[in-house]
């Protein structure tokens, strides 16, 4: 039986989110520059949207560059943007093709300029598409995202248009970069590390983990799969016990 089969179509996460990594180690385990595993990467995107689209996932979101990748070297962060460019603009046709929707959180104003138009036309050119939507994590952390979340939540109440006592787990919700888009259910992270590196904070409160030593360029939808099996045979109780669960 292959792996597909063994997931059941009454619990497929709605959004899976991924923290790509190790394309570093890759590249350097085949004897390459950095950069080299970066473009690899590419085929591991390909690969978990297809798995993810084949099972009916309806948001996958891909850690793409977080706030903190800034600091790496100066060639390596270029030749990432260079990369995110090339591929928006090779692989639209085929997004469109699949009905994918194109989404984007993050500070992109700190993208470079050709980079975030090139975006931005994408995200535009997708946005009636409706069979999976894919959220691009780009120059995003949590930190940044909550932070400017509670800078807004200041203003709103400075000018009168939010009553703090009415302030709840929703309406910080709403200020979120995610505020359309479900919490995921499932976190994906590749490389065998195991921390969360500043993603999505508040939306994984109650996502099952999932952690493979994969390096995200070997990343198959097979690998894909293996996740979703190993997140239907949890139990999620939510604060609960057992007894009360009943699905
Ligand atoms: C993940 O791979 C891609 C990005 C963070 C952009 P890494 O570049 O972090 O690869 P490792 O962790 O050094 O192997
Ligand atoms: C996390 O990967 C960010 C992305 C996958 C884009 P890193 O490789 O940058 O994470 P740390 O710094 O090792 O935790
Ligand atoms: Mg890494």
């Amino acid at each position: 039986m292959d792996l597909k089969e063994k997931i059941s179509k009454e619990r497929v996460p709605e959004h899976v989110a991924i923290i790509m990594d190790g394309n570093g180690r890759w590249a350097k385990n085949h004897g390459e520059a950095r950069v080299f595993g970066h473009m690899n990467g590419v085929n591991g995107v390909r690969e978990a949207l297809t798995g993810a689209g084949e099972i009916g996932v309806k948001y996958l979101t891909l850690y793409a560059f977080s706030t903190e990748n800034w600091d790496r070297p100066m060639e390596e962060v270029s030749a990432l943007m260079d990369l995110l460019v090339q591929t928006i603009v090779k692989e639209i046709d085929a997004l469109e093709e699949r009905k994918v929707r194109l989404m984007a959180i993050g500070d992109l104003t700190l993208l470079p300029e050709q980079c975030r138009k090139a975006l931005e036309a994408a995200i535009e050119r997708t946005k009636v598409n409706d069979r999976i939507t894919l959220v691009l994590a780009l120059s995003y952390s949590s930190r940044w995202e909550i932070t400017k979340a509670v800078k807004q939540i200041a203003e709103s109440v400075k000018a009168g248009n939010l009553n703090p006592e009415d302030i709840n787990q929703e309406t910080i919700h709403t200020y979120l970069e995610t505020r359309d888009i479900p919490d995921p259910e499932l976190v994906i992270r590749t490389s065998g590390e195991k921390r969360i590196s500043n993603f999505l904070l508040w939306q994984i409160a109650y996502s099952e983990l999932y952690f493979t030593q994969t390096l995200w360029p070997d990343f198959k939808k097979e690998h894909f799969f293996e996740a979703v099996i190993a997140y239907q045979n949890r139990e999620r109780r939510f604060g609960k016990i057992s007894e009360q669960i009943t699905v």
